[in-house]
C-alpha cells in the first residue's frame, strides 16, 4: 500500500534555530497518527511544511508516492485542496459569519452554491455539538471553545482525504472534547480519510491513536502504536505520557 503522507529526511530552520532535524513519517490511508512533544519542538512547523505553509530547507514530502516538488503549481494546488486543516489558533475569518467560515472551501473551491452551503454548514454545526442558531453570527462573538469547534467543522466540510488537527481538544471542556475525539474517529474510521493530528490530550490520544509519534530536539525519537505507548520504558515517552516534573525532557 503506498503511504498518502511519506515525509523524509525534512529539515526547517529559522535563523540559526533548527526546529526540524532530518524528520521522516510515514501516514498510512486510514491511519490516524498523533504527533506528541513539548511546547516549541516544531509539531505545528512539521504539519505546515507538509502542507506547502512553510518551505522546508530540505528533504522530500511525497502525497500518494509523488514527490510534490516535482508537480507544477495547479496540480500541487489540485492535491493539497484534498488537504482539511484545523489550525491551532482557529484562524478563521473575522468578517464572515460562521455559516460561510464553515462552507468556504465548498464555495469557492467546490462551488457549492449559497443555499446548499448553508444546509451543509448547519448539519456541520450540529456534529460539532454546536446550535444551528450561531451560523450566522461573526466567530468574534464566540466563546475561543465554540470558535474551535466552527474551524473543525470548517476542516472536515469537503471532505478531506486528509485531515491534520492542531491541538483539537486543547481548552474544551471534558464533554465537548468527547464529542470531538469522536467525530475524529468518525472522519477516520468511517470516512475513511488519514488524519494527523497534534496533542498534549492524553486522553484524547489514547481515543483516537493507531500511531504515535514523539518530536523531541527537532528529531522524531520515538514512533509507535499506542499499545507500545503504553508498555514501551522509552524513558522520554514514559516521562511524557506521566507528566513526570524528572526525567530526560529535565535534564537538559
Ligand atoms: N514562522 C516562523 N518564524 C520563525 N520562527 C518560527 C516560525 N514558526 C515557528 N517558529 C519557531 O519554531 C519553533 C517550533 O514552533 P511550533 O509552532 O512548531 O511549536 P509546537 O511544537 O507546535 O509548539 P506548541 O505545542 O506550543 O504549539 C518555535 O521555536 C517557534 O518559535
Ligand atoms: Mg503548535
Amino acid at each position: 500500500m503506498i503511504p498518502k503522507i511519506q515525509v523524509r529526511g525534512l529539515s526547517k530552520s529559522f535563523g540559526s534555530k533548527i526546529v526540524l532535524d532530518h524528520i521522516d513519517l510515514d501516514l498510512m490511508p486510514g491511519e490516524s497518527f498523533c504527533l506528541i512533544g513539548g511546547s516549541g519542538t516544531g509539531k505545528s512547523v512539521l504539519i505546515k511544511c507538509i502542507l506547502g505553509l512553510l518551505q522546508p530547507d530540505s528533504g522530500h514530502i511525497l502525497i500518494n508516492g509523488i514527490d510534490i516538488n516535482t508537480l507544477n503549481r495547479r496540480d500541487r494546488q489540485a492535491m493539497l485542496a484534498k488537504f482539511g486543516m484545523l489550525f491551532q489558533g482557529g484562524a478563521l475569518f473575522d468578517s464572515l459569519p460562521v455559516w460561510q467560515n464553515i462552507s468556504f472551501g465548498l464555495m469557492h473551491q467546490k462551488k457549492v452554491g449559497r443555499k446548499e452551503a448553508k444546509e451543509i454548514a448547519i448539519e456541520l454545526l450540529s456534529e460539532v455539538n454546536l446550535d444551528a442558531a450561531i451560523a450566522d453570527v461573526y466567530p468574534a462573538e464566540l466563546s475561543g471553545g465554540m470558535q474551535k469547534r466552527v474551524s473543525l467543522a470548517r476542516a472536515i466540510a469537503c471532505k478531506p482525504d486528509v485531515i491534520f488537527f492542531d491541538e483539537p481538544t486543547t481548552g474544551l471542556d471534558p464533554i465537548v472534547s468527547g464529542s470531538i475525539n469522536n467525530l475524529i474517529i468518525k472522519c477516520v474510521r468511517h470516512l475513511g480519510a488519514s488524519a494527523i493530528t497534534i496533542t498534549h490530550d492524553l486522553n484524547s490520544l489514547r481515543c483516537i491513536a493507531d500511531r504515535v509519534g514523539l518530536l523531541f530536539q527537532g528529531k522524531m525519537i520515538w514512533v509507535g502504536t499506542l499499545d507500545e505507548l503504553e508498555t514501551t520504558d522509552n524513558p522520554y515517552v514514559v516521562q511524557f505520557i506521566n507528566g513526570n516534573a524528572e526525567g530526560p525532557f529535565t535534564l537538559l
